[in-house]
């Protein structure tokens, strides 16, 4: 009886997380400012209400402002008429103030219709609207034949508080209707590529940007209320050059997001369903490209973001197009099905970055254009496209502090909110009581798995000692770990307990009943990002075993939460052996067997299996240190699974991080194991230099490892660069061996480099001249080095203080960062955890 009543039990939790789920699924803005200014009532546009801001006039610093109403009639036909019909008229600066819940992005739109009100015209304004960081319009001027003006913008808030303000150029500022919306985090990545020059824009996560154009290519006009995130997409016809180029096509059936690609809310499915394609396959012979032509500001720059999603193909491999930017290749030969795993219908974008000046007139041209492969019907099509605007952060934003003693609009929304938010809290926490009681009396701390998406994995049989972990038995190589037990393992993911931080969310050192320590990466669950390479590390993960690879214990994905267990790496990175922390200096002995394990590890990932499997995101902050230095290969978020047999690269976005990435890789987007291998080149010289791979605070020259290395390497003086510590232990054969294989390893073409067999094979051959000269002379070598630093003091004395400034000046803090894009940061500081 009492078994009865427990499965029902858990029969309506089980249907209440899923509730939960379905409801994380949808993105919910933790800020949600919606007012409609000067209106004494609330307007519902599309589902939203926004708020009548009459009642709240105190928010406002002046008391010079005055609520204004149009008749009815002259804003009937514009869409969300309702807002338009009030305003705030300010006859001074002014400004709103809005508490922040959550940093980041949000969406900041404003609304704009200039009526006549009284004695003011509105249309006669001229006014400037700023955040604390950035000034959104400058001089604006409503047009002067009345008609609304809509203004969008999207701004990371890294503020507790925002404060738009509103200052008056002559003697009138008005605003009809505004928003301040959270947006996901990853709407916005921080990287794109530049085509002139051709490159890579870092940075992006803190651009604020308006948006210029959103266009759903050969569709309908998207409203908000069709929008997940209430953006408004409209037609491309007025767009094109010329109409008869193309055709418009609608799919009907599911758009199928999958990991990598673009999630519903970079763009929702009817954007995705629906494309302008060239219309070439009814002219024979002809060969053109279709052209849509935008206005845009020389003297700015741009981030384009191109939509695609391949709905018109009945076969893979069959759909190869060319994306062109003004006269500049965004893209060659772009096959949407094996960029996303060989799915059709899966929707994919592509960011490019246009910077100001390199455009030569006010239009920019978008173009997509037939493929010149041989046998290649010429085809192409577009979904969508957004235009964004670098908007200029400003030193001259006049910020209008919202007096002190006034009780603020924010309070006020805020008080509402906050009492929400308490009612839900209250809620969440019962249910999470109620869930852990229950937990308990269930008594299975973990189970394994076969769950939602990951059928594929085997499943293992249920064990009752909960204490245990025999992971790898028959194969059945990852658990699923019940909520319970590693909050358990975690103190209750105790902060004390964090050892890293990374894009994906943070990592806690954990220790089981059984006392295997373990380190636990919970994901933040509201990254789409973060989800996909969830999935994509536990599958590859638990296909995978190897000694040189880091293993996966187990993973969680119960309520919704992304957690992965991993087996602990006592001494943590191999880059935080080698500068930015104390720790003592490697020996080059110890620093090559690390090269040659990690080099097996790859190697096994490269041609273990069927498929290669080329990890694109390898650097020294990936490999993993045990407490006898072997190393381990990390973190397979990023990983792609390699070419086919009949094709010789996989392409795809850039990925991977900063100062590691194959420059081949970079410029045709073409995957193949040998960016890997470059990637591993560019470790070799970090082991051997002991410094960043990017370093914006040396000379220019010096800034990029991998340039400068080479360049010492093609002198025959790689000697000059090397670790000043151990250079003296170091045999010149052993060098020169190490050196001829790093330039292998940094080819300008994947092609002229070595497989990770052969750097393996070259690696241990370098350790072999080592030891011949210093054989049994483990002590001599230790002696010499002892010797060294008391011979040589100064130059000691000299280098620590170069690395106290490392440590403490903020640049560094850069360098660090831009070394660490990839989420593998996170375990850059087992050692500080554990090491002290
Ligand atoms: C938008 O949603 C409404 C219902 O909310 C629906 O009637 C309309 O067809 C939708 N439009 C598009 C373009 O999907
Ligand atoms: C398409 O446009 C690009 C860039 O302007 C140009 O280089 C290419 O020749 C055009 N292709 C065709 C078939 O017109």
């Amino acid at each position: 009886m009492a078994l009865r009543n427990l499965e029902l039990v858990l029969i309506i939790f089980e249907t209440l997380s899923l509730y939960f789920c379905f409801c994380n699924a949808l993105f919910t803005p933790t800020d949600n400012y919606l007012i409609d200014c000067g209106s004494s009532s609330n307007a519902t546009v599309g589902g939203r209400t926004f708020l009548a801001d009459d009642s709240l006039s105190s928010t406002l610093t002046t008391p010079q402002t005055i609520l204004a109403s149009a008749s009815a009639n002259s804003v009937a036909s514009f869409d969300d008429a309702i807002l338009y019909r009030t305003a705030r008229i300010f006859t001074g600066p002014s400004s709103y103030s809005f508490p922040i819940q959550k940093h980041g992005r949000h969406f900041i739109r404003l609304y704009f219709f200039p009526f006549t009100y009284q004695s003011y015209s509105l249309s006669a304004a001229k006014f400037t609207v700023s955040t604390q960081d950035a000034v959104l319009l400058s001089d604006f001027q409503p047009p002067s034949n009345p008609a609304p003006v809509f203004k969008e913008f999207s701004a990371n808030i890294t503020r507790d508080n925002l404060i738009l303000s509103f200052v008056p150029s002559g003697n009138l500022a008005f605003i009809n209707a505004l928003e301040v919306v959270s947006v996901p985090d990853n709407l916005i990545l921080n990287v794109a590529q530049t085509i002139s020059p051709v490159g890579q824009y870092l940075g992006l996560s803190n651009q604020a940007l308006e948006t210029a154009y959103r266009v759903n290519m050969g569709g309908p006009k998207v409203t908000p209320d069709n929008d997940t995130l209430s953006r408004t997409w409209v037609n491309d016809r007025s767009f094109l050059l010329d109409q008869n180029l193309t055709k418009s096509v609608v799919y009907s059936g599911k758009i199928n997001y999958v990991s990598g690609g673009a999630t519903p809310e970079t763009a929702p499915p009817v954007v995705y369903q629906t494309a302008t394609e060239l219309a070439a396959s009814n002219t024979t012979g002809a060969v053109f490209n279709m052209t849509w032509q935008f206005d845009v500001e020389g003297s700015s720059s741009y981030l384009v973001r191109y939509h695609f999603c391949d709905i018109v193909s009945t076969a893979l491999n069959v759909l190869y197009f060319n994306v062109y930017l003004d006269s500049w290749s965004a893209a060659n030969n772009l096959d949407l099905s094996t960029l996303l795993n060989n799915n059709l219908a899966a929707p994919y974008f592509m960011d490019v970055v246009l910077t100001a000046g390199s455009a030569a007139t006010n239009k920019l041209l978008i173009g997509i254009g037939p493929s010149t492969l041989p046998n290649v019907l010429p085809d192409g099509i577009l979904n969508g496209l957004e235009i964004m605007k670098f908007v200029n952060s400003s030193g001259s934003a006049a910020v209008v502090e919202p007096a002190a003693s006034s009780k603020n609009l924010g309070v006020i929304l805020g008080s509402v909110f906050g009492a929400l938010a308490v009612v839900i809290l209250a809620a969440v926490i019962f249910m999470m009581l109620r869930r852990r009681k229950l937990e308990k009396q269930q008594s299975k701390s973990w189970m394994p798995f076969s769950i939602n998406g990951l059928t594929s994995l085997s499943t293992g049989s249920r064990t009752s000692n909960g204490t245990t972990l025999t992971s790898g038995q028959n194969g059945e190589l990852g658990y699923r770990f019940s909520f319970v037990v590693l909050q358990e393992a975690t103190n209750n993911f105790d902060e004390n307990w964090v050892i890293g931080v990374g894009g994906f969310g943070k990592v806690y050192k954990g220790v089981l009943r059984d006392d295997t320590k373990v380190a636990v990466k919970r994901g933040n669950p509201k990254s789409q990002q973060g989800l996909n390479e969830f999935r994509t590390e536990i599958e590859l993960l638990s296909r995978l075993r190897h000694r040189h690879l880091v293993s996966l214990i187990g993973f969680c994905d119960e309520r919704n939460e992304m957690i992965l267990v991993y087996e602990y790496m006592e001494k943590g990175t191999l880059k935080s052996h080698l500068y930015g922390s104390d720790l003592p200096p490697l020996t080059w002995k110890q620093r090559l067997e690390i090269c040659i394990g990690s080099a097996r590890g790859l190697h096994y990932l490269h041609t273990g299996s069927a498929k290669a499997i080329i990890h694109r995101d390898v650097k020294s902050a990936n490999i993993l240190l045990d407490e006898n230095l072997m190393a381990k290969v990390a973190d397979f978020g990023l990983s792609k699974t390699g070419p086919e047999l009949d094709q010789t690269h996989v392409s795809t976005a850039v990925k991977g991080s900063f100062g590691y990435l194959d420059p081949e890789y970079f410029r045709r987007q073409q995957l193949t194991e040998k960016s890997d291998v470059y990637s591993f080149g560019v470790v070799l010289l970090e082991v051997l230099c002991a410094r960043p791979v990017i370093d914006p605070t040396l000379p220019r020259e010096m800034v990029n490892l991998a340039e400068w290395g080479v360049k010492w390497q093609k002198r025959g003086e790689l000697h000059q660069i090397v670790d000043r510590r151990i250079e003296d232990t170091i045999k010149p054969d052993s060098l020169r061996k190490f050196g001829e294989t790093v330039e292998k390893c940094l080819a300008d073409y994947g092609v002229e480099r070595p497989s990770m067999g052969d750097v393996l094979w070259n690696l241990e051959y370098v350790l072999q001249l080592q030891e011949a000269e210093f054989e049994d002379s483990e002590v001599n070598s230790m002696n010499r080095i002892v010797e060294l630093s008391s011979q040589v003091q100064n130059v000691e004395a000299m280098q620590d203080s170069v690395i106290t400034v490392r440590q403490e000046g903020p640049p560094n803090e850069n360098v660090n960062d831009l070394s660490d894009v990839s989420m593998s940061r996170v375990f850059s500081q087992l050692i500080k955890a554990e090491g002290r």
